[in-house]
């Protein structure tokens, strides 16, 4: 197959790019990790591992301890290296995060605005609390990741990331410009424009399943607690402004699942947990999403060229081959008892990966 000096190939049967990296995945502990981190290692080759464990991640010997178990669990002949992050708290120690940026344990910070989401109790109650943290990640190169959303309960839920843009991200940008940030989970046409217009410093991430729903999707004949995440979906116009930033093949934009498993019971609950398995069919679906858009040959920079690049990091030297034959997505994954329902359950998508 011919294939151009950033090695991406397509034919008529298949298409052939650098192996990708997920710059957003919750792997969870214990037997959960171990059921869903198959589906991860199988395509990716490095992955930006959440910190929001119970109790989060917070210093240098937790990411080792965490890392070791994730390598351990890793099936036999995988080739995958989990890059491990601190979760910000207000009691967060600027020498802690420092060292642990230097000695490389740490790729990056987690900003939990405090209640945003699963796991955040632990999460920052006003970033002036941290701004020490966040001057000395600038000065280490250190990216901060941003769940970009207000928690104040009188902001409208759809509403909290554009307003998060504008309370919280703009005056940080304008405080400590040298700070690099990775925008995670984009989910609305401000976010999209509001990254565009800024800096070489912000770039964000796209879900497989913010590019496919939109917030009807919750709703669909009834309610659909597999569809709910934070941020939640949006309008149409929000999904459509995604979908063109991701298959525009511009450096800001790069792909993180946020793959968040929940055991079934969480999610089908009078209070239903936030978090959408998007890891068994991530790259078929983003693959489904540029073809029906017509920009197969920008995959590559969303998939595996833009992330390392924000990073700093080297583009993986291996190849990852999708096959145009059907893919059944998982109706369910067990873990022991347990059920975990994926982005997807039971579909088929027309790619699969060879
Ligand atoms: C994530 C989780 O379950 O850990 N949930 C989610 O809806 N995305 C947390 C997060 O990334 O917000
Ligand atoms: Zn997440």
């Amino acid at each position: 197959m011919p294939q151009n000096s950033r090695g991406y190939g397509v034919t008529e049967e298949s298409l052939t790019l650098r192996r990708p990296d997920d710059w957003h995945v919750h792997l969870r502990d214990g037997a959960m990790m171990a059921a869903v981190l198959p589906y991860t290692a199988r395509q990716f080759a490095r992955a930006i591992i959440m910190p929001n464990l119970v109790p989060p991640v917070t210093t240098i010997a937790a990411a080792k301890a965490y890392r070791d178990r994730i390598l351990k669990a890793l099936p036999a002949g995988s080739d995958f290296e989990p890059l491990m992050t601190c979760y910000l708290t207000d009691h967060i120690d600027p020498d802690e995060v420092g060292r642990g940026a230097r000695e490389k344990v740490f790729r990056a910070a987690k900003l939990y605005p405090s209640h945003a989401t699963t796991n955040s109790a632990h999460g920052v109650s006003d970033i002036a609390k941290i701004e020490k943290v966040l001057e000395r990640m600038a000065d280490e190169g250190l990216p901060l990741l941003v769940h970009g959303e207000v928690t104040d309960p009188s902001v409208d839920i759809f509403d909290r990331e554009a307003v998060f843009i504008e309370r919280v991200l703009a005056p940080l940008m304008r405080r400590i410009p040298e700070l690099r940030i990775v925008f995670e989970h984009a989910t609305t046409k401000d976010a999209v424009q509001f990254i565009t217009d800024a800096g070489p410093n912000i770039a964000a991430t796209i879900t497989p399943h913010h590019l496919v729903i939109n917030r009807n999707a919750l709703f669909q004949g009834g309610l659909r607690p597999h569809m709910y995440c934070l941020p939640v979906a949006k309008r149409e116009a929000h999904r459509l402004a995604l979908r063109q930033a991701a298959t525009s093949g511009k450096p800001k934009f790069f792909l993180g699942t946020d793959t968040a498993p929940h055991p079934t019971k969480d999610k089908e609950s009078d209070c239903g947990c936030a978090g959408i398995f998007a890891a068994p069919a991530a790259l078929e679906t983003y693959a489904r999403v540029f073809e029906e858009d017509g920009a197969l040959d920008k995959l590559e920079a969303f998939a595996s060229l833009n992330g390392p690049a924000f990073y700093r990091l080297p583009a993986n030297e291996g190849r990852i081959t999708l096959r145009r034959a059907p893919t059944k997505v998982p109706a369910l994954v067990n873990v022991g008892e347990i059920g975990v329902q994926p982005f997807l359950a039971g579909e088929t998508i027309g790619w699969q990966i060879a």
